[in-house]
């Protein structure tokens, strides 16, 4: 038998209203924000991920379905949302409307990393992004509202790690004095921040191996070198965040795991997932606009990842049954022809109707009525048809009333469903 492939999934009929319920809560919340759905392919230009998540990130250099389509160029399964959001606005030049603009996308990402409890090889992202405004005040607009839609999903059990990345200008004298300290403790460092202590600096802060991580606790901060617009900014953040009553650590060595971010990062973890924390992620990218070639724009946004969002979810809170509001059990061939005319009419008046199409034992159509959660069942037989009359049962109190055939779908209709 085929078999998915490893790291993806099926996302089952039963597991799809929480899906539902998270996506509805974020849409809701997005209105309410101002921003608007944009839908880009999922497939891009390889060029596109390389020029923003950069060259030597893990997501470029190791986990990218990249493959030539037939006549040769390069393309990608897009591992993130943001370059495809940014290039679209840029495509289009939705700036020369307004170049402020705010816009969600909700689908699937895919990066080839080894699969484990929360983390996929196709996974979904709910992502936001907001163009053309600069001011600290949007980045503590844009926490509060992935706070907003964490508080609407009853979701508590979080922490937010923020902390800035500066400017290129701070970067330079920063990254002079990491290279400096990487060399010092070169023999403490695994393989792959051994290359990156010279490819990307700033990827070994972000290096979850436990030698390395404990390597860079005495690191240099990033906030030492921050020139005085940036620590402004920071500082202006900071203070809106405790303004909003929304609790935050400063983590010096969050860097996160693509290049093009500036100033403003964040995190949002969360104990109840084991070694895959980090259950949305996001900052303030002020420079890709302008390196993809577009107009020199501030960017800012974030995503969340919506599977480790069901995760969590599903095991702190029973979803609601399923239920129908009326099963028809038709007992002969004519009162079939009948229960298919009303089941059609019930469902035109928007009362969730099944009925049975073979030729089964009252008691099974009963049994598979439980089953399927049923308010009502509906009882016709040839006889019943004939005295022009029908039965109606109520599954909760076992109460079985006799209704007239000829306004039956007005008679249904006054349930309480
Ligand atoms: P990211 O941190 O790479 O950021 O991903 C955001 C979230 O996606 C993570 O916090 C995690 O919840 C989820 N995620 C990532 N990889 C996987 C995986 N393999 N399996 C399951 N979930 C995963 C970005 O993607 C940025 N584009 C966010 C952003 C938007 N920054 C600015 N705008």
């Amino acid at each position: 038998m085929i078999q998915l492939i490893r790291g993806f999934k099926d996302i089952l009929p039963d597991e799809v209203g929480l899906w539902q319920k998270i996506e509805h809560t974020a849409c809701d919340v997005f209105e309410i924000f101002g921003f608007k759905e944009i839908r880009t392919p999922i497939l891009e230009s390889t060029d596109l991920f390389i020029r923003s998540i950069g060259e030597n990130t893990d997501i470029v250099e190791k986990e990218m379905y990249t493959f030539p389509d037939r006549k040769g160029e390069m393309i990608t399964l897009r591992p993130e949302a943001t370059a495809s959001v940014v290039r679209s606005y840029i495509q289009h030049k939705i700036y020369s409307y307004d170049p402020v603009q705010k816009f969600y996308t909700i689908g699937p990402m895919f990066r080839r990393e080894r699969p484990q409890k929360g983390r996929y090889r196709q996974f979904y992202q709910i992502n936001a992004e907001i163009f053309g405004i600069s001011s600290p005040f949007i980045d503590s607009e844009l926490i509060f509202l992935l706070m907003t839609i964490f508080a609407k999903l009853s979701l508590d059990e979080i922490s937010t790690k923020i902390n800035s990345l500066g400017c290129p200008l701070c970067r330079i004298k920063f990254k002079e004095s990491l290279i400096s300290f990487l060399s010092e403790i070169s023999n403490l460092l695994c393989e792959d921040c051994t290359r990156r202590s010279q490819s990307n600096p700033l990827r070994v802060l972000d290096c979850k191996v436990p030698s390395c991580k404990e390597a860079m606790k005495v690191a240099p901060s990033i906030n030492d070198f921050l020139c005085t617009d940036c620590l402004s900014h920071f500082e202006i953040v900071k203070d809106n965040l405790n303004k909003l009553k929304i609790p935050y650590i400063v983590d010096k060595n969050l860097v996160r795991g693509l290049d093009y971010y500036t100033r403003t990062t964040f995190e949002i973890q969360t104990n109840l997932l084991g070694s895959q924390n980090a259950i949305a992620g996001g900052g303030r990218y002020d420079c890709l606009m302008k390196a993809l070639g577009g107009p020199d724009t501030p960017g800012i946004g974030f995503a969340i990842g919506l599977d480790r969002l069901v995760d969590i979810l599903s095991q702190k809170q029973k979803q609601p049954e399923e239920k129908i509001d009326v099963f028809i059990a038709p007992l002969g061939d004519k009162a079939r022809i009948k229960a298919f005319e009303w089941s059609c009419s019930l469902k035109l008046e928007s009362i969730k109707t099944e009925m049975e199409f073979s030729d089964k034992s009252l008691k099974s159509m009963m049994k598979r009525a439980d089953r399927l959660n049923s308010k009502y069942v509906l009882i016709v037989g040839d006889k019943e048809l004939d005295e022009g009359v029908a039965i109606l049962r109520d599954m909760a109190t076992k109460e079985q009333t006799t209704i007239q055939i000829c306004d039956i779908v007005s008679n249904i209709k006054l349930k309480q469903f």
